[in-house]
Protein backbone atom coordinates (compact mmCIF):
# COMPACT_ATOMS: atom_id res chain seq x y z
CA UNK A 1 0.00 0.00 0.00
CA UNK A 2 1.80 3.26 -1.02
CA UNK A 3 0.74 6.88 -1.08
CA UNK A 4 2.06 8.93 -3.75
CA UNK A 5 -0.16 11.96 -3.13
CA UNK A 6 -2.43 13.83 -0.43
CA UNK A 7 -4.05 16.97 -1.99
CA UNK A 8 -6.18 18.97 0.78
CA UNK A 9 -8.01 22.45 0.32
CA UNK A 10 -9.24 24.37 2.78
CA UNK A 11 -9.15 20.84 5.11
CA UNK A 12 -8.56 21.69 9.10
CA UNK A 13 -5.70 24.59 9.39
CA UNK A 14 -4.65 24.07 5.81
CA UNK A 15 -6.07 26.79 2.44
CA UNK A 16 -4.09 24.12 0.28
CA UNK A 17 -1.51 21.84 0.70
CA UNK A 18 0.40 19.57 -1.71
CA UNK A 19 2.54 16.66 -0.43
CA UNK A 20 4.18 13.80 -2.75
CA UNK A 21 5.44 11.43 0.05
CA UNK A 22 8.14 9.13 0.01
CA UNK A 23 7.52 4.49 -0.10
CA UNK A 24 9.15 4.57 3.13
CA UNK A 25 9.41 6.55 6.35
CA UNK A 26 8.57 9.94 5.91
CA UNK A 27 8.84 12.28 9.41
CA UNK A 28 6.82 15.50 9.92
CA UNK A 29 8.51 17.25 12.08
CA UNK A 30 6.98 20.88 13.37
CA UNK A 31 5.78 22.60 16.48
CA UNK A 32 3.22 22.20 18.58
CA UNK A 33 -0.44 22.94 16.16
CA UNK A 34 1.87 23.62 13.41
CA UNK A 35 -0.77 21.18 11.12
CA UNK A 36 1.29 17.56 11.75
CA UNK A 37 -1.42 15.55 13.38
CA UNK A 38 -4.18 17.51 10.81
CA UNK A 39 -2.41 15.14 7.65
CA UNK A 40 -2.56 12.17 9.79
CA UNK A 41 -5.96 12.79 10.40
CA UNK A 42 -6.63 13.15 6.80
CA UNK A 43 -5.12 10.24 5.43
CA UNK A 44 -6.98 8.02 8.20
CA UNK A 45 -10.11 9.42 7.25
CA UNK A 46 -9.60 7.80 3.37
CA UNK A 47 -9.24 4.72 5.10
CA UNK A 48 -12.28 4.59 7.16
CA UNK A 49 -14.54 6.97 5.98
CA UNK A 50 -14.58 9.47 9.31
CA UNK A 51 -12.13 11.34 11.22
CA UNK A 52 -10.65 9.94 14.31
CA UNK A 53 -10.53 13.32 16.37
CA UNK A 54 -14.39 14.19 15.75
CA UNK A 55 -17.91 13.29 14.81
CA UNK A 56 -18.59 16.25 12.81
CA UNK A 57 -17.43 16.71 9.96
CA UNK A 58 -18.17 20.48 9.83
CA UNK A 59 -14.83 20.05 12.03
CA UNK A 60 -12.82 19.74 9.65
CA UNK A 61 -13.70 22.59 7.23
CA UNK A 62 -11.62 25.80 7.74
CA UNK A 63 -13.23 28.04 9.50
CA UNK A 64 -12.70 30.77 6.49
CA UNK A 65 -14.12 28.43 4.26
CA UNK A 66 -16.76 27.29 3.02
CA UNK A 67 -16.21 23.38 1.80
CA UNK A 68 -12.83 21.45 2.38
CA UNK A 69 -11.18 18.54 -0.01
CA UNK A 70 -9.05 15.57 0.67
CA UNK A 71 -7.45 13.42 -2.16
CA UNK A 72 -5.34 10.86 -2.06
CA UNK A 73 -3.92 9.35 -5.02
CA UNK A 74 -2.62 5.87 -4.09
CA UNK A 75 -1.49 2.46 -5.18
CA UNK A 76 -2.51 -1.19 -3.78
CA UNK A 77 -2.44 -4.45 -4.76
CA UNK A 78 -5.17 -3.54 -7.50
CA UNK A 79 -3.65 -0.87 -8.95
CA UNK A 80 -3.58 2.97 -8.98
CA UNK A 81 -6.52 4.49 -6.89
CA UNK A 82 -7.83 7.83 -5.64
CA UNK A 83 -10.30 8.52 -2.96
CA UNK A 84 -11.51 12.22 -2.61
CA UNK A 85 -13.57 13.69 -0.15
CA UNK A 86 -15.76 16.90 -0.79
CA UNK A 87 -17.13 18.56 2.40
CA UNK A 88 -19.74 21.52 2.29
CA UNK A 89 -21.37 22.72 5.33
CA UNK A 90 -24.41 20.66 4.32
CA UNK A 91 -22.80 17.57 3.48
CA UNK A 92 -19.95 15.98 2.05
CA UNK A 93 -19.05 13.03 -0.88
CA UNK A 94 -16.95 10.55 -1.05
CA UNK A 95 -15.41 9.76 -4.35
CA UNK A 96 -13.54 6.61 -5.44
CA UNK A 97 -11.81 6.50 -8.89
CA UNK A 98 -13.65 10.16 -9.85
CA UNK A 99 -17.11 7.92 -9.22
CA UNK A 100 -19.39 9.00 -6.12
CA UNK A 101 -19.64 6.34 -3.55
CA UNK A 102 -23.12 5.11 -2.87
CA UNK A 103 -22.48 4.41 0.94
CA UNK A 104 -19.55 4.71 2.60
CA UNK A 105 -18.56 1.33 3.51
CA UNK A 106 -17.39 1.07 -0.21
CA UNK A 107 -14.37 2.47 0.79
CA UNK A 108 -13.64 -0.09 2.83
CA UNK A 109 -10.12 -1.90 1.95
CA UNK A 110 -9.19 0.61 -0.81
CA UNK A 111 -6.68 2.01 1.77
CA UNK A 112 -5.72 0.51 4.58
CA UNK A 113 -3.97 2.30 7.42
CA UNK A 114 -3.01 1.31 11.05
CA UNK A 115 -2.94 4.50 13.42
CA UNK A 116 -0.91 5.09 16.54
CA UNK A 117 -1.43 7.58 18.38
CA UNK A 118 -0.63 8.68 22.40
CA UNK A 119 -4.38 7.43 23.50
CA UNK A 120 -3.21 3.80 22.23
CA UNK A 121 -0.63 3.63 24.77
CA UNK A 122 -3.49 4.01 27.18
CA UNK A 123 -5.87 1.69 25.74
CA UNK A 124 -4.86 -1.27 28.84
CA UNK A 125 -6.50 1.63 31.37
CA UNK A 126 -8.92 3.21 29.08
CA UNK A 127 -12.45 2.63 29.14
CA UNK A 128 -13.78 -0.59 27.00
CA UNK A 129 -15.23 1.83 24.57
CA UNK A 130 -11.53 2.59 23.43
CA UNK A 131 -10.88 -0.83 23.29
CA UNK A 132 -13.96 -1.64 21.38
CA UNK A 133 -12.91 1.06 18.66
CA UNK A 134 -9.41 -1.15 19.07
CA UNK A 135 -11.34 -3.95 17.15
CA UNK A 136 -13.77 -2.42 14.88
CA UNK A 137 -11.26 0.15 13.42
CA UNK A 138 -9.29 -2.73 11.72
CA UNK A 139 -12.78 -4.87 11.30
CA UNK A 140 -13.85 -2.34 9.55
CA UNK A 141 -11.38 -1.43 7.39
CA UNK A 142 -11.23 -5.75 6.81
CA UNK A 143 -14.44 -7.08 6.70
CA UNK A 144 -16.74 -4.40 5.04
CA UNK A 145 -19.79 -6.70 6.02
CA UNK A 146 -18.51 -6.02 9.59
CA UNK A 147 -18.64 -2.30 9.39
CA UNK A 148 -22.48 -2.65 7.67
CA UNK A 149 -23.80 -4.98 10.55
CA UNK A 150 -22.15 -2.16 13.24
CA UNK A 151 -23.77 0.73 10.90
CA UNK A 152 -27.23 -0.93 11.13
CA UNK A 153 -27.17 -2.53 14.76
CA UNK A 154 -25.94 1.24 16.04
CA UNK A 155 -29.20 2.32 13.98
CA UNK A 156 -31.32 -0.56 15.93
CA UNK A 157 -29.81 0.30 19.44
CA UNK A 158 -30.75 4.20 19.07
CA UNK A 159 -34.32 3.25 18.01
CA UNK A 160 -34.80 0.80 20.82
CA UNK A 161 -33.34 3.64 23.46
CA UNK A 162 -35.47 6.59 21.99
CA UNK A 163 -38.49 3.35 22.66
CA UNK A 164 -37.48 2.98 26.25
CA UNK A 165 -36.80 6.78 26.95
CA UNK A 166 -40.04 7.45 25.54
CA UNK A 167 -41.22 5.06 27.97
CA UNK A 168 -39.79 6.77 30.72
CA UNK A 169 -40.67 9.84 29.74
CA UNK A 170 -44.31 9.33 29.71
CA UNK A 171 -44.60 6.93 31.93
CA UNK A 172 -46.20 4.33 29.81
CA UNK A 173 -44.28 0.94 29.38
CA UNK A 174 -43.20 0.51 25.60
CA UNK A 175 -45.53 -1.73 23.22
CA UNK A 176 -43.62 -4.97 23.72
CA UNK A 177 -44.30 -5.88 20.07
CA UNK A 178 -42.29 -3.12 19.62
CA UNK A 179 -39.51 -4.15 21.64
CA UNK A 180 -39.89 -7.91 19.92
CA UNK A 181 -39.14 -6.53 16.93
CA UNK A 182 -36.13 -3.97 17.63
CA UNK A 183 -34.73 -7.41 19.83
CA UNK A 184 -35.16 -9.26 16.80
CA UNK A 185 -33.02 -7.12 14.83
CA UNK A 186 -30.36 -6.45 17.32
CA UNK A 187 -30.16 -10.32 17.45
CA UNK A 188 -29.39 -11.07 14.35
CA UNK A 189 -26.71 -7.90 13.53
CA UNK A 190 -25.67 -7.89 17.27
CA UNK A 191 -25.11 -11.93 17.09
CA UNK A 192 -22.34 -11.49 13.69
CA UNK A 193 -20.75 -8.56 15.12
CA UNK A 194 -19.98 -11.00 18.66
CA UNK A 195 -19.00 -13.84 16.25
CA UNK A 196 -16.29 -11.72 14.05
CA UNK A 197 -14.89 -10.13 16.93
CA UNK A 198 -14.64 -13.41 18.89
CA UNK A 199 -12.72 -14.50 15.48
CA UNK A 200 -10.73 -11.19 15.38
CA UNK A 201 -9.36 -11.50 19.14
CA UNK A 202 -8.10 -15.27 18.36
CA UNK A 203 -6.15 -14.50 15.98
CA UNK A 204 -4.86 -11.21 17.60
CA UNK A 205 -4.40 -12.61 20.76
CA UNK A 206 -1.31 -15.04 19.43
CA UNK A 207 -0.06 -12.52 17.22
CA UNK A 208 0.56 -10.22 20.69
CA UNK A 209 1.82 -13.09 22.52
CA UNK A 210 4.48 -13.40 20.10
CA UNK A 211 5.11 -9.71 19.79
CA UNK A 212 5.01 -9.28 23.51
CA UNK A 213 7.43 -11.96 23.75
CA UNK A 214 10.21 -10.89 21.71
CA UNK A 215 10.14 -6.92 23.10
CA UNK A 216 9.86 -8.27 26.60
CA UNK A 217 12.87 -10.91 25.95
CA UNK A 218 10.36 -13.99 26.45
CA UNK A 219 10.21 -12.64 30.66
CA UNK A 220 6.13 -12.04 30.18
CA UNK A 221 3.22 -13.73 28.69
CA UNK A 222 0.54 -12.10 27.30
CA UNK A 223 -2.85 -12.91 26.68
CA UNK A 224 -5.28 -10.82 25.04
CA UNK A 225 -9.07 -12.07 24.43
CA UNK A 226 -12.91 -11.14 23.50
CA UNK A 227 -14.60 -10.21 27.08
CA UNK A 228 -18.01 -10.13 25.62
CA UNK A 229 -20.66 -8.74 27.60
CA UNK A 230 -23.42 -11.87 26.51
CA UNK A 231 -21.58 -14.88 26.87
CA UNK A 232 -21.80 -17.53 24.25
CA UNK A 233 -21.21 -21.21 23.87
CA UNK A 234 -18.15 -21.44 21.53
CA UNK A 235 -21.46 -22.66 18.80
CA UNK A 236 -22.89 -21.70 15.57
CA UNK A 237 -24.57 -18.67 14.53
CA UNK A 238 -27.99 -20.01 16.06
CA UNK A 239 -26.36 -20.29 19.63
CA UNK A 240 -24.88 -16.79 19.44
CA UNK A 241 -28.69 -15.36 18.56
CA UNK A 242 -30.40 -17.61 21.26
CA UNK A 243 -27.85 -16.07 23.89
CA UNK A 244 -28.33 -12.83 22.89
CA UNK A 245 -31.98 -12.82 22.15
CA UNK A 246 -32.26 -14.11 25.78
CA UNK A 247 -30.39 -11.83 27.47
CA UNK A 248 -32.09 -8.72 25.24
CA UNK A 249 -35.12 -10.58 26.71
CA UNK A 250 -34.12 -10.74 30.17
CA UNK A 251 -33.10 -7.34 30.53
CA UNK A 252 -35.87 -5.21 29.50
CA UNK A 253 -37.49 -4.95 33.02
CA UNK A 254 -34.11 -2.91 34.21
CA UNK A 255 -33.80 -1.12 30.44
CA UNK A 256 -37.14 0.08 30.79
CA UNK A 257 -36.64 1.54 34.32
CA UNK A 258 -32.90 2.69 33.29
CA UNK A 259 -34.31 3.82 29.55
CA UNK A 260 -31.34 2.24 27.20
CA UNK A 261 -30.40 -1.05 26.62
CA UNK A 262 -28.17 -2.54 28.94
CA UNK A 263 -26.85 -6.15 27.44
CA UNK A 264 -25.04 -6.29 24.08
CA UNK A 265 -21.73 -6.43 22.15
CA UNK A 266 -22.16 -2.65 22.49
CA UNK A 267 -20.69 -2.93 26.03
CA UNK A 268 -17.81 -5.66 24.89
CA UNK A 269 -14.70 -5.42 26.60
CA UNK A 270 -11.26 -6.91 25.73
CA UNK A 271 -9.24 -8.28 28.90
CA UNK A 272 -5.57 -8.42 28.72
CA UNK A 273 -3.68 -10.86 31.34
CA UNK A 274 0.15 -10.81 32.09
CA UNK A 275 1.02 -13.70 32.99
CA UNK A 276 -2.38 -14.85 34.41
CA UNK A 277 -3.15 -10.99 35.79
CA UNK A 278 -5.15 -8.51 34.64
CA UNK A 279 -2.43 -5.91 33.09
CA UNK A 280 -5.19 -3.32 33.75
CA UNK A 281 -5.37 -3.39 37.50
CA UNK A 282 -1.63 -5.19 38.25
CA UNK A 283 0.55 -4.18 35.55
CA UNK A 284 3.15 -0.93 35.86
CA UNK A 285 2.68 1.60 33.56
CA UNK A 286 5.98 0.13 31.72
CA UNK A 287 3.94 -3.02 31.06
CA UNK A 288 0.84 -1.66 30.17
CA UNK A 289 2.50 0.17 27.49
CA UNK A 290 4.02 -2.67 26.13
CA UNK A 291 0.93 -4.82 26.03
CA UNK A 292 -0.46 -2.11 24.31
CA UNK A 293 2.54 -1.80 22.32
CA UNK A 294 1.94 -5.24 21.43
CA UNK A 295 -1.41 -5.28 20.86
CA UNK A 296 -1.24 -2.02 18.22
CA UNK A 297 1.91 -4.37 16.57
CA UNK A 298 -0.42 -7.46 15.92
CA UNK A 299 -3.22 -5.51 14.25
CA UNK A 300 -0.46 -4.02 11.73
CA UNK A 301 0.93 -7.64 11.81
CA UNK A 302 -3.03 -8.89 11.21
CA UNK A 303 -3.50 -6.90 8.17
CA UNK A 304 -0.60 -7.16 6.60
CA UNK A 305 -1.45 -11.12 6.26
CA UNK A 306 -4.84 -10.91 5.50
CA UNK A 307 -4.47 -8.59 2.88
CA UNK A 308 -1.25 -9.35 1.42
CA UNK A 309 0.32 -6.18 1.41
CA UNK A 310 1.23 -3.92 4.34
CA UNK A 311 -1.00 -1.02 5.38
CA UNK A 312 0.06 2.50 5.29
CA UNK A 313 1.43 3.29 9.24
CA UNK A 314 0.50 6.75 10.74
CA UNK A 315 2.43 7.21 14.08
CA UNK A 316 0.87 10.26 15.45
CA UNK A 317 3.69 11.37 18.01
CA UNK A 318 4.24 8.45 19.34
CA UNK A 319 7.58 7.90 19.65
CA UNK A 320 8.67 10.33 22.49
CA UNK A 321 6.26 8.18 24.67
CA UNK A 322 8.29 5.56 24.45
CA UNK A 323 11.71 4.07 25.64
CA UNK A 324 14.73 3.40 23.10
CA UNK A 325 14.16 -0.35 22.77
CA UNK A 326 10.12 -0.14 22.24
CA UNK A 327 10.78 2.73 19.82
CA UNK A 328 12.99 0.05 17.36
CA UNK A 329 10.82 -2.16 18.01
CA UNK A 330 7.99 0.00 16.71
CA UNK A 331 10.54 1.01 13.69
CA UNK A 332 11.47 -1.67 12.64
CA UNK A 333 8.02 -3.84 12.57
CA UNK A 334 7.52 -0.65 10.26
CA UNK A 335 10.26 -2.23 8.11
CA UNK A 336 7.95 -3.11 4.65
CA UNK A 337 4.96 -0.32 5.44
CA UNK A 338 5.04 3.19 4.02
CA UNK A 339 5.07 5.11 7.59
CA UNK A 340 4.22 8.91 8.29
CA UNK A 341 5.37 9.63 11.35
CA UNK A 342 4.70 13.22 13.49
CA UNK A 343 7.10 14.65 16.21
CA UNK A 344 8.19 17.97 17.54
CA UNK A 345 11.88 16.87 16.24
CA UNK A 346 13.68 14.19 14.59
CA UNK A 347 16.10 13.56 17.71
CA UNK A 348 16.34 9.81 17.62
CA UNK A 349 15.94 9.35 14.40
CA UNK A 350 19.13 10.03 13.32
CA UNK A 351 20.07 6.42 12.35
CA UNK A 352 16.81 5.03 10.53
CA UNK A 353 17.44 3.65 7.14
CA UNK A 354 15.19 5.24 4.24
CA UNK A 355 13.74 8.22 5.85
CA UNK A 356 12.69 11.93 4.59
CA UNK A 357 11.66 14.99 6.82
CA UNK A 358 9.34 17.07 6.03
CA UNK A 359 8.91 20.64 7.92
CA UNK A 360 5.52 21.49 9.17
CA UNK A 361 4.98 25.41 9.63
CA UNK A 362 2.42 28.41 8.45
CA UNK A 363 0.63 25.94 7.08
CA UNK A 364 2.99 24.28 4.45
CA UNK A 365 5.03 20.97 4.23
CA UNK A 366 8.99 21.73 3.02
CA UNK A 367 11.30 18.43 2.39
CA UNK A 368 13.98 19.30 4.71
N1 LIG B 1 -11.55 23.77 11.15
C1 LIG B 1 -10.39 24.43 11.39
N2 LIG B 1 -10.12 25.61 10.80
C2 LIG B 1 -8.97 26.25 11.03
N3 LIG B 1 -8.00 25.79 11.84
C3 LIG B 1 -8.20 24.62 12.46
C4 LIG B 1 -9.40 23.86 12.26
N4 LIG B 1 -9.32 22.75 12.99
C5 LIG B 1 -8.12 22.79 13.62
N5 LIG B 1 -7.45 23.91 13.31
C6 LIG B 1 -6.12 24.32 13.77
O1 LIG B 1 -5.17 23.30 13.53
C7 LIG B 1 -4.16 23.39 14.51
C8 LIG B 1 -3.90 22.04 15.14
O2 LIG B 1 -3.37 21.20 14.18
P1 LIG B 1 -2.73 19.82 14.61
O3 LIG B 1 -2.56 19.07 13.34
O4 LIG B 1 -3.51 19.17 15.68
O5 LIG B 1 -1.33 20.29 15.19
P2 LIG B 1 -0.08 19.42 15.62
O6 LIG B 1 1.03 19.85 14.70
O7 LIG B 1 0.19 19.80 17.03
O8 LIG B 1 -0.42 17.98 15.44
C9 LIG B 1 -4.61 24.34 15.57
O9 LIG B 1 -3.91 25.53 15.42
C10 LIG B 1 -6.08 24.51 15.28
O10 LIG B 1 -6.53 25.78 15.64
MG1 LIG C 1 -0.53 16.50 16.91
Amino acid sequence: MLITGVRLFSYRSYDELRFDPQPKLNVIVGANAAGKTNILEAIYLCAVGRSFRTRRDQDLINMAAAGAYVGIDLENKTGRRKIEFKFRRDGKQVLIDGQPVRRIGELMGVLNAVLFSPEDLSLVKDSPEERRRFMDMELCQLRPAFFYRLQQYNAALKQRGALLRAGLETGLAPDPGMLDMWDDQLTELGGDIMLIRREFMDELSTLARDINRRITGGREELFAFYKPNVAFPDGDRGDVRTALNAALYNSRQEDMRRGFTTRGPHRDDIGILLDGHDVRTFGSQGQQRTAALSMKLSELALMRSEKGEAPVLLLDDVLSELDGDRQRELLSSAFDCQCFLTATSPDGLEEVPNMTVFECANGKLARV
